[in-house]
């Protein structure tokens, strides 16, 4: 298996975002599966509004996407390099607010705030340094998509042909520079000929399964059913599910787990049935510095979602709306983390450690 091999394979899917040369295009997945429509974004505030609005979504693609805001922040701006300097601190601050959970937000925009750093240090001019950080967050991107490639092998030989595989949320091409995290192995997969089954939860209550998940792959000509959020211990049950794979937004020190909401019901449901819960995380999504799960900051999101997501009211008004954006999985059901750098398990606090040596 090549990476070639891999890129044909999904040559024609769809990039979450693109830098055009002049902007950075961004597919409004907020459309999909019904319109493909590419947004050109030029300002940092319009990045921001993307990612706060679910434009773009998907810890990697959030960190990504943030990168090239912090370089369309500064790039119009007629400053000495200190002066740049400062603003790239501004627009960074400025990005990390669009979303709390997903780490790679934070972890792409240190990056390049520690990249501005050094380039100041080193004395460069300022379009050196607005260069420099531009080739800095393609340099994010180009990683993502070999990083994802390597999860992608790693997880394959934890499937076996005919496996069932039951996925939450959205962790595929769309989420990331290419590939997916947990998806990837199911590009991979179709590639070597192998036949799994992927059974796609809808996930309430933006329905990135159901709008994403299933559009990806059966774009891609993987073998998807989509089901709802609450038949999945249903198929469990059946016989049907061999393994689980989700992504996430952050992995805490100690192993915990925070990805879309309901990724937590899939693990209880998954250990009742003696089915393996794996993670798909890169490094970047790893944060040594929270040290459990309960340490993670929770986004909660507009109760709109809930009571008339897509336009249609499907509650009454004035009820009360709880709308947490992701749940925390507590390690002891999480039986892997696939990270680049291979297979992690238990006990994570030692061994998620010594991947960062
Ligand atoms: O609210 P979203 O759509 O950004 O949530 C995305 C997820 O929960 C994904 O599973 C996670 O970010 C991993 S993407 C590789």
């Amino acid at each position: 298996m090549t990476n070639d091999n891999l890129t044909n394979e999904i040559q024609g899917a769809l990039q979450s975002l693109r830098w055009n040369g002049q902007q950075l295009d961004l597919l409004d997945q907020r459309l999909l599966p019904e319109e493909i429509v590419y947004l050109q974004l030029d300002t940092a505030t319009q990045v921001w509004e993307a990612i706060q609005h679910l434009k773009v979504r998907g810890a990697p693609a959030i960190g990504i996407a943030a990168a090239y805001g912090v370089y369309l922040g500064i790039r119009e701006l007629d400053a000495p390099t200190n002066g740049l300097l400062a603003e790239v601190q501004k627009q960074a601050d400025y990005l990390a607010t669009s979303r709390p959970t997903a780490v790679n937000l934070f972890w792409a925009l240190d990056r390049i705030r520690a990249h501005a750093v050094s380039l100041a240090a080193a004395g460069v001019s300022p379009a050196a340094f607005k260069e420099a950080l531009l080739d800095e967050a393609q340099k994010i991107q180009a990683e993502d998509e070999e990083t994802n490639r390597l999860i992608g092998e790693h997880a394959l030989t934890l499937f076996e042909d005919g496996f069932g595989v039951l996925t939450h949320c959205n962790a595929g091409g769309l989420a990331t520079a290419k590939y997916g995290t947990a998806l990837a192995p199911f590009y991979l997969a179709k590639e070597q000929g192998m036949n799994i089954k992927v059974f796609a939860d809808e996930t309430r209550p933006v329905l990135q399964g159901a709008r994403l998940t299933a559009f990806e792959l059966q774009q891609a000509g993987v073998d998807v059913t989509l089901i709802c959020d609450n038949m999945a211990g249903a198929v469990m049950s059946k016989g049907w599910i061999q393994a689980v794979i989700v992504g996430t937004d952050r992995v805490a020190a100690n192993g915990d787990v925070a990805n879309k909401i309901g990724t937590y019901s899939v693990a209880v449901l998954a250990k009742a049935h003696g089915i393996p819960f794996y993670v798909a995380s890169p490094l970047s999504t790893i944060d040594l510095n929270t040290p459990t799960g309960g340490d993670i900051p929770i986004e909660e999101r507009h109760e709109d979602e809930i009571t008339q997501g897509f336009g249609k009211r499907t509650a009454p008004k004035g009820v009360k709306v709880y709308n947490p954006a992701f749940d925390v999985t507590p390690n002891e059901y999480v039986t892997a983390i696939i990270t680049e750098k291979g297979i992690v398990q238990a006990p994570y606090s030692e061994n998620l450690r010594k991947l960062f040596e």
